[in-house]
């Protein structure tokens, strides 16, 4: 048999192979048909970034009992710290930018892929709800700077002062010097990202921020980019990032601890390749004295986890079965810096 006609008649049989697998089965249906099974979780499961994630967690989960939508609740859920002016990395009281500006940057999905964003926004609290009006009220996903205030505006949002004096002190004391260093795991740069699994056992996912302190004024992170500081496929898991934000952005963090998770790797699993690959791609470059970064995931059964760069990351978990507590995530290296 010729060289071409043995290739035409292997490429025949793999596809007659192939054919009859797929033909009663979508390829993402074959893909999950063989990603292992663990024993699922009673549900709903919601998850936090952080210690904040506490206070935050017990509103979306009274929310949830309720019978609110899952939106809805992440809503409320991440409202609680970005209310709080003592969660000095998040909306209300947030620290500000070098110009002394608070600029927040947040970003919701649900479980149909629809999504908000809203980036480089001032002067209203709930960042939040403002992105997930985006996402029901637009024909858009991102929606930034003068744009988002003025449509926040349009939907009946209040501007204020989101500087508080302890800020304000903060940034007149860090004039001083104006060295910009982000400083791993302290309060000034831990986003807040909620996952919910919810009782019908579908993916929604919200986080918001100010973002990191002392950035250039108009810097956008990775909170309010789909793909990096979250994201979500309903068939298969969620996740989202916390951390330094360039970094994320530079290796679409949360998407592709999804598609690990579709490949059949477990939350752990997925959200320390892609940690790894982070600190990896990073070893040579100006940001790795300050690198952090951590991410929470959850799959379809209500496994999680969290995995971050350096020590000290940690999350929030509410379920059934234990309540709300934290949870500890593991990290690539052993020195917090
Ligand atoms: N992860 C938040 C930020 O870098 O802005």
């Amino acid at each position: 048999m010729s060289g071409r006609r043995k290739f035409i008649k292997k490429t025949t049989l793999g596809t007659i192979g192939l054919g009859s697998v797929f033909s009663s089965l979508s390829a993402t249906e074959y893909r999950l048909k063989n990603i292992p099974q663990s024993k699922p979780v009673k549900k709903p499961v919601v998850i936090s970034t952080w210690k904040h994630g506490l206070a935050a967690n017990a509103e979306a989960w009274k929310q949830l009992k309720q019978g609110t939508r899952a939106l809805d609740a992440i809503v409320a859920g991440v409202g609680v710290s970005e209310a709080d002016p003592n969660v000095r990395s998040v909306g209300y009281g947030g620290l500000p930018d070098r110009e002394g500006k608070v600029t927040l940057d947040a970003c919701i999905m649900d479980k149909n892929s629809n999504c908000g964003s809203v980036s480089f926004l001032q002067g209203i609290k709930h960042p939040i709800a403002v992105a997930q009006k985006v996402l029901e009220k637009t024909p858009h996903v991102m929606l930034t700077g003068e744009g988002a205030l003025q449509f926040a505006l349009e939907q009946g949002f209040k501007e204020e002062n989101l500087l508080t004096e302890k800020s304000k002190q903060s940034w007149e004391k860090w004039l001083e010097k104006s060295k910009y260093r982000p400083v791993i795991n302290i309060e000034n740069h831990d986003t807040i990202s909620m996952l919910v699994l919810d009782e019908e056992g579908n993916l929604s996912g919200g986080c918001t921020t100010s973002g990191a302190a002392w950035k250039m004024h108009g810097r956008v992170g990775d909170s309010p980019i789909i793909g990096a500081g979250l994201f979500l496929d309903n068939e298969v898991g969620a996740a989202a990032a916390t951390g330094l934000g360039e970094a994320v952005i530079r290796t679409a963090g949360s998407a592709m601890v999804v598609e690990l998770m579709r490949q059949g790797k477990s939350p752990f699993e997925a959200c320390k390749t892609i940690v790894e690959r982070i600190y990896n791609k990073h070893k040579n470059h100006k940001d790795m004295a300050y690198l952090q970064v951590g991410f929470i995931a959850i799959n379809k059964n209500g496994e999680h986890a969290g995995y971050s760069v350096r020590p000290g990351f940690n999350y929030a978990v509410c379920d059934d079965e234990q309540g709300n507590r934290m949870e500890s995530a593991q990290a690539k290296v052993k020195k917090s810096n």
